[in-house]
């Protein structure tokens, strides 16, 4: 009753921009969340790829309380101590040498370009502006990331969109060679194009495109806000592939549950910003700052959850074959790194989602035909084994 009441006053009152299943959320530990009727779900999308040490992890939960009894925001005229320890971790685990912090995926891909125009301007040419993006990629909803996104269908209605993107397939290096001119400053990718469907970049394909840039004098931008955070298995999965980028930008899992995003380059190319070119005014506030320290420093304490993932990923995707074999009809690829994996299908799939939700399992389905499984990477055999049967008895039920 309550559910349905709130559900109602939902379409009343809050803006019509997501496609809603009727339930609303009210708890989560772990894997697991409760309806507000009291109903338990196993989640396989933590908060699409947000919730990367499961729902309300103490450690992450002691830290957010810990910084809301201290401070919880302070403007970035003055230095905030978390978020000077938080750059200095990343900096510490990664390539990059500066770091900015702002809100989302989006901002992070939004200051990417910014930096990239302003960088290839200084230290280029004054007409270097264009970036070079694939089709089918996905880099935000802004008007400037929603340019650099390859799908029309994000874009329909919102045109003009921002000018200096041009796509190219994803996968293909002479596409890229054709498409460089001398206004071009910049490659933008995602390692694994995850709302696209889960298309994982070829082997080479990273390591020829970082060749390009050096020598066309181009930076490459690696999008990495869905992939990074032990995604796939490593910290960043542009480390799968033996290449670093110039630019680097990370959200979603990076605060464990509160949001925040970030660009990260080499000194280098972050030396282009200097103050007043690039602001936000929650960017890298002590509540969330606080949140990704204890984050960051959990996922890699050990190497224990990095493992776990990766040891997931390979029961996950051998559990995956086995469906498959059972449902050679449905099934037709399977595919990705870590716990990012896409299973493709002859059909769309929105059915067997809401089919899942009624039995109890949280899953989500992207580029309409691939069943994307995000879950947190404390995800453990059991809850592949209830999502398996689950499933099989979902899709057992398509094929009577
Ligand atoms: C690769 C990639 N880039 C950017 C974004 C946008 O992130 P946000 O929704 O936090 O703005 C997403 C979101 O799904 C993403 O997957």
């Amino acid at each position: 009753m309550e559910t349905k009441k709130l559900i109602d006053e939902s379409s009343l009152y809050v803006m019509n921009t997501y496609k809603r299943f009727p339930v609303i959320l009210r708890k989560g530990r772990g894997m697991k969340v409760w309806g507000a009727d009291g109903k338990e779900y196993l989640d396989f999308v933590g908060g699409i790829a947000v919730n990367i040490l499961g729902h309300c992890h103490p450690r992450v939960v002691i830290a957010i309380q810990k910084q809301a009894q201290r401070l919880l925001h302070v403007s970035n005229f003055y230095h905030i101590g978390p978020q000077i320890r938080l750059a200095k971790l990343l900096v510490q685990h990664t390539f990059a040498d500066k770091v900015f912090f702002c809100n989302s995926g989006a901002e992070a891909n939004e200051a990417a370009i910014k930096l990239a125009r302003k960088y290839a301007k200084e230290n280029v040419s004054s007409d270097c502006f264009e970036i070079i993006a694939a089709e089918n990629s996905f880099h935000g909803r802004t008007l400037a990331t929603l340019s650099a996104t390859g799908q029309k269908k994000f874009q329909k209605g919102f045109e003009p969109l921002v000018p200096g993107f041009k796509h190219v397939s994803f996968n293909d290096i002479d596409a890229i060679k054709q498409a460089i001119t001398k206004e071009t400053c910049a490659i933008m990718l995602e390692p694994i194009q995850a709302e696209g469907g889960v298309i994982v970049a070829n082997k080479d394909y990273l390591g020829e495109v970082r060749k390009i840039c050096d020598e066309h004098n181009l930076l490459l931008i690696l999008d990495e806000v869905q992939t990074g955070m032990g995604r796939t298995g490593k910290f960043f999965a542009h480390e799968h592939f033996g290449i670093i980028p110039d630019i680097m930008t990370v959200a979603k899992g990076l605060g464990g549950g509160v949001p925040i995003g970030a660009m990260l380059a080499t000194d280098k190319v972050a030396s282009a910003f200097t103050p007043g070119n690039h602001a936000s005014t929650f960017g890298g506030n002590p509540l969330v700052c606080a949140a990704s320290i204890a984050t960051i420093e959990t996922l890699l304490e050990d190497g224990f959850i990095l493992d776990q993932c990766n040891r997931m990923s390979e029961y996950f995707i051998e559990r995956l074959v086995n469906l498959r074999e059972q449902f050679p009809t449905l099934i037709v690829n399977i595919r990705g790194l870590g716990l990012l994996l896409g299973v493709e299908f002859t059909r769309e799939c929105s059915a067997i989602v809401n089919e899942c939700l009624e039995l109890g399992v949280l899953i989500n389905c992207t580029a309409e035909k691939v069943l994307r499984f995000i879950p947190p990477l404390i995800v453990q055999k059991k809850d592949i084994d209830q999502l398996m049967h689950i499933l099989q008895k979902v899709l057992r039920k398509l094929t009577e």
